[in-house]
């Protein structure tokens, strides 16, 4: 597929998804999101990409929302179709089978904050502000962030967010448990590759037994969490890779895993 609304770069086996639409501050029409599916989906599928960093170009924004030049005269099966078309992206994106890290460079807004949310890691400037801002517009998150948000910082904080329309700086996001670090924006793309690059130096199906472990054990009873977690950790002995774990740890020497 060809892109106009992103940017799609592999790299050392590490993939930048930028969102470039920086007149409209990267806000996601329903181009865009398809064309970020699309991207996903190669991540997904391409073995040889080991980890994902998704980022907005220009100074200013991430993404400052779904588009509301698009949104403003949808009925509401159209709606439907666009906030779908969202929920299904994020979804991909939350399920891909490999490390993903958010670098958020500014307004993260709406579907902004929602996108970073499907992101495993969020790594933001000091100039990012997050919010949902919906309610302002007569509408609520229709891309899981009335869902992912109280997840991540409790129902309160996301009830005063959401329901109050309020935005947040970095700092505060930090706080909340939000965002993993706030740096200054000049090193925060430096920062998040070499995150990107230590994950995707990682033996790639422990990985995903990890992701795949703490994503599907999160909403189970406990219990039922626990046993899929055995699964998953029993798994992880079936590769190579556990076995050259173990085997260099015991011979106080680095691992040399292989991704097998
Ligand atoms: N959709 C469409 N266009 C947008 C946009 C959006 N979400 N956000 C910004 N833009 C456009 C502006 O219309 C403007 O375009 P023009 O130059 O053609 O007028 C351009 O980007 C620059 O924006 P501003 O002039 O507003 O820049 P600012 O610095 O004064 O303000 C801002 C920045 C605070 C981010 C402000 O643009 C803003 O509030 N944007 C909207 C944020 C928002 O409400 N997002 C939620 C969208 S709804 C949603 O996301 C639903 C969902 O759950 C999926």
């Amino acid at each position: 597929m060809e892109y106009k609304n992103i940017l799609f770069n592999v790299e050392d086996g590490i993939a930048v998804i930028t969102f470039n639409r920086p007149k409209a501050l990267n806000a996601m029409n329903s181009e865009t999101l398809t064309e970020l599916r699309d991207a996903a989906t190669v991540c997904k599928k391409d073995d040889s990409i080991k980890a994902l960093i998704l980022t907005g170009s220009g100074d200013k924004a991430f993404v400052a929302g779904a588009d509301i030049s698009e949104m403003q005269s949808l009925c509401p099966m159209d709606a439907h179709k666009f906030m779908e078309l969202g929920q299904e992206t994020l979804r991909l994106l939350e399920e891909m089978p490999k490390p993903t890290i958010a670098a958020i460079n500014g307004f993260a807004l709406g579907g902004g904050t929602e996108i970073s949310m499907a992101c495993d890691i969020r790594f933001a400037s000091e100039t990012a502000v997050f919010g949902q801002p919906e309610i302002l517009l007569g509408l609520i998150p229709g891309w899981g962030g009335t869902q992912r948000l109280p997840r991540l910082v409790g129902m309160g904080i996301a009830k005063e967010i959401i329901l109050g329309g309020v935005q947040i700086k970095a700092q505060r996001a930090y706080e909340i448990g939000l965002v993993n670090k706030v740096l200054p924006p000049a090193t925060l793309m430096e920062e998040a590759r070499k995150f990107a690059r230590k994950l995707a130096d990682m033996p790639p199906f422990t990985l995903k037994m990890a992701k795949y472990s703490i994503n599907y054990g999160y909403d189970l009873a406990l219990d039922n969490a626990n046993k899929l977690e055995l699964e998953c950790c029993s798994q992880c002995f079936s590769t190579q890779d556990q076995k050259e774990g173990m085997k260099a740890f015991l011979e106080k020497r680095k691992p040399n895993f292989i991704g097998r």
